[in-house]
Formats: C-alpha cells, structure tokens, sequence
C-alpha cells in the first residue's frame, strides 16, 4: 500500500516536472517550425470570424448576434473568394451594456440582421486606408431608403471615427487587420439611423370633417357630435349628421301637415 502509493506520488511529481518542461519544448521551436508551412496554412482557407472574435475575448453578444442572425455563416461564406474583402466593427460586450434596456428585444429579426450587416463593410480597410474611405460608407445593410451607411472620418489626431448619424465612436484595436478581412473593436453599437434615428412626425390625425358647424337650431346635430369625439371615425360623424338632417327634416314635414 504505501508503496503504492509512494509510487504514485512520485509519477505525479515525474508529470508535474515533465509537462511544463515538455510544453516548453513544445513551445519553443514552434515559430522556427511553423515559419515555414504559414504561408500555406492561411491560403488553405477563408478567415473565420466567429474564430477571431472568440479570440478577443469580449465580443460574445456580438458573437450571439451573428449567429442568431446567420450572419456568421454568411460573412464566412463571403471571405471565401472575395476581392475587396471586409471590414468588421465589432461592438464589444460593454457596448451592448450600454443599451437601454430592451434595445435588441424591441427589434424584429429582419432589424436585427440588419443591425449585425450595419457593422459590416463590403470592403478592407486596413487602418490607415480609412482617410481613402469616400463618405457615406455603405454597410452590408439595407432598407426600403436604400443602403446603411457610416460616415468614417480620420481625425487629425490619428484617431479614425465612425458614425451613423445617431452613434459617433472612435475605432478602437484591430483584432484582425490582414486581407481580405479587418475586424476592429468599437465600444458603442453602431445603431444604424434608419432604425434609430428621428422617425418623421406621425401624420397628424385626419381632423374628421365636422361638416357643417352646428346651427343655433340644430340641437339635435350638436348632441351628437360629441360621440362622434371618441375616436369615432368620420364615416360614423357623418352617418350621425345625416340622421340628424333626416330628424329634422321629419320635424319640418310634421310641421307642415299641422
Ligand atoms: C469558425 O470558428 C468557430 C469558433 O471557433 C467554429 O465553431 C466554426 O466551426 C468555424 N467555422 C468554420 C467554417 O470553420
Ligand atoms: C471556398 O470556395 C471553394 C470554391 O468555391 C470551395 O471549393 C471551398 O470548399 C470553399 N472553402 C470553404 C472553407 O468554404
Ligand atoms: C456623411 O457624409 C456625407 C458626405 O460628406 C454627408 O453629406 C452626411 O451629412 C454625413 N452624415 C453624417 C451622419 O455625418
Ligand atoms: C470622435 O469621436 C469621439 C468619441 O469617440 C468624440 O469625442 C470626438 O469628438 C470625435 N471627433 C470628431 C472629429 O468627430
């Protein structure tokens, strides 16, 4: 028994020793040994951006988002054989906590793949190629006003911002920056305008047409135009005006034949 187990402490002390050392090894020589079959290793596939944005760490919702929308499988389909590439904004978990509460759930799953392609650029930008970019920007996204568009501006500071008309955010740590795809960390939503901006005024409430004002005499057609107040539609205000009319001229033909 105590030999066992001795036996036993000793194997485990052996593998404490031996792991680290091993992976050390590993380690190591890695960059020499995989200098040479690199080149090959990236062209063997498109960029897998679920892969990339699992890598940064603090990208989950969005990662939740484009796969609750598809738009992983889709952008990963597009890499495959693109020319011009694109070019990703990826809102970081705290920029989603810093929605309003309910913002995702108050949108319909046509907007929210709309808000994942708004973060989408149908084209590469590496980071100092966004002083080329020509304004508006057009998003994968797009509504019944046509495209999405982000405005990217390079400041004389050397920060680069992007806006939607509703959202201003400087462009943060590229998280990949190499053809055909850039993914860069954003730490607000992009909230696309046609989704968040103004909505135009509600068009006013078709005034109903009170036709004509009530008449001293006309008693009977001033006590039901109140009803006709409560949300009534105006076909039903009319129908009352002409019920009136028929009473009163019903009074006039009685009035007539005493
Ligand atoms: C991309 O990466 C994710 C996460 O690592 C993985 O689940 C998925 O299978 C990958 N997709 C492809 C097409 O390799
Ligand atoms: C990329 O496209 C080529 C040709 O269309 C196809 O053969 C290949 O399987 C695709 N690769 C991936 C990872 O989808
Ligand atoms: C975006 O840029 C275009 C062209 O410079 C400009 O007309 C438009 O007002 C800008 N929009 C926003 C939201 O900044
Ligand atoms: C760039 O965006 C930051 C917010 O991230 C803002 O404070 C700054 O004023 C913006 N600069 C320009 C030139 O729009």
């Amino acid at each position: 028994m105590a030999m066992a187990r001795g036996f036993l402490v000793a194997a485990a002390l052996c593998l404490a020793l031996a792991v680290p050392a091993a992976m050390g090894q590993a380690a190591a020589p890695a960059p020499k040994a995989a200098a040479a079959p690199a080149p090959k290793a990236a062209a063997a596939g498109p960029p897998n951006v679920t892969a990339i944005l699992e890598k940064g760490g603090s990208y989950s919702t969005f990662i939740r988002l484009m796969k609750s929308t598809q738009q992983d499988t889709q952008l990963n389909s597009q890499l495959n054989g693109t020319s011009t590439g694109f070019t990703v904004f990826a809102p970081t978990d705290g920029a989603f906590s810093g929605l309003k509460a309910g913002t995702l759930n108050s949108l319909s799953q046509q907007d929210q793949v709309s808000l994942v392609q708004a973060h989408i650029v149908p084209r590469y930008y590496s980071m100092d190629a966004f002083d080329t970019a020509s304004n508006p920007v057009r998003t994968q996204a797009s509504g019944a006003d046509g495209p999405y568009t982000l405005n990217i501006t390079a400041t004389s500071t050397d920060q680069v911002n992007v806006s939607t008309g509703v959202v201003v955010t400087t462009v943060g740590n590229a998280l990949r920056a190499d053809q055909p795809l850039a993914v860069y960390s954003v730490d607000k939503v992009l909230l696309p305008y046609a989704l968040f901006g103004p909505k135009p005024p509600p068009s006013p409430p078709p005034v109903p047409s009170a036709g004509k004002k009530p008449s001293k005499g006309d008693s009977s057609a001033s006590a039901e135009a109140p009803a006709g107040s409560g949300g009534n539609s105006a076909g039903a205000a009319a129908a009352g005006a002409r019920a009136a009319g028929w009473v009163l001229a019903a009074l006039v033909a009685a009035a007539s034949l005493l």
